[in-house]
């Protein structure tokens, strides 16, 4: 094996927003590396800063200290190389599904390859998702779930060499996200992506991931535990639910969820 065992590295990462209370630490002293192909979920209780880690890898802010590197290189700001699954699918809702997805094909691939083919990409990128039925319709057309559905067709579409994904499949419904789960870990074995996903899912975690990133609370949030998921694939998940690896890898996580870090509601 002659990868790099460092694709991503992640080195003392601070993230401190500027409120109109003051300062306000989200992430404090954050490393972690990333092996090029490695499936990562990101976990931890809502408002802990798992979509402030995964912005700062896709390169949309600055870290307050630290650096994040990506194949050697300071991450600088977006790439097409990184493409990111938003949290809140951010389509552009004067065009069709198919017209996102073809936005963001033209923009990776639009240099060397002709309208047909471009057309290709888009169109199998649906299809990927089971949106062929809803291409032409907007935004404002369509569910929630597949509206995230087009919001995965668009990075998947990209070919990128890192997925970063936001709860992708928060919104969806049970089945449609086992079904989106199950291609998911197919896309990515043949692809070779590495991954880095938030989710609050247990089972999502554990079924996907190579290794599982807990957060700790917040403010000033860092990682608690990183456990590695030691389940050959590919992983079926009606074989798995009897599994003794699977159960002990899903207890570690939800003790350390709901023992350790047990969530704190507070009222500013
Ligand atoms: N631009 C910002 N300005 C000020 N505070 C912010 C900003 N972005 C995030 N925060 C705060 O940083 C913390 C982490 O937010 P973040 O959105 O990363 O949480 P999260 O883990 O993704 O939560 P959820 O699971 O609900 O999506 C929260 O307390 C949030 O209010
Ligand atoms: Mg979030």
């Amino acid at each position: 094996m002659s990868e790099p065992t460092k694709y991503i590295e992640i080195q003392g990462v601070e993230q401190t927003f500027k409120t109109r209370k003051g300062n306000f630490p989200a992430l404090r002293d954050i490393h972690l590396n990333v092996a090029k192909g490695e499936f990562i979920t990101l976990i931890g209780h809502s408002g802990c800063g798992k979509s402030t880690l995964l912005n700062l890898i896709a390169g949309l802010t600055t870290p307050t200290a630290g650096v994040l590197l990506c194949a050697d290189r300071e991450i600088a700001g977006p790439g097409p190389e990184r493409a990111v699954v938003f949290q809140n699918h951010s389509l552009l809702p004067w065009l069709t599904c198919f017209e996102n997805v073809y936005l963001a094909v033209e923009r990776v691939f639009g240099a060397n390859e002709n309208k047909a083919q471009l057309k290709a990409r888009t169109e199998a990128a649906l299809a990927l998702v089971g949106l062929t039925p809803a291409a032409q319709k907007r935004p404002g057309e369509i569910s929630g779930g597949m509206k995230q559905r087009v919001g995965i067709a668009r990075a998947l579409s990209m070919e990128p060499k890192v997925l970063l994904m936001d709860e992708p499949f928060g919104a969806l419904d049970a089945l449609t996200r086992a079904k989106l789960q199950d291609e998911l870990l197919e896309i990515v074995a043949r692809t070779r992506s590495t991954v880095v996903m938030v989710t609050h899912d247990v089972d999502e975690a554990v079924l996907l991931s190579d290794r599982i990133v807990m957060l700790t609370n917040g403010p000033a949030a860092t990682i608690g535990e990183v456990l590695s998921v030691e389940l050959p694939r590919p992983r079926y998940r009606v074989a798995l639910a009897d599994d003794p690896a699977y159960q002990s890898a899903r207890k570690a996580v939800i003790d350390f969820l709901y023992t350790r870090q047990a969530h704190v509601e507070k009222v500013a």
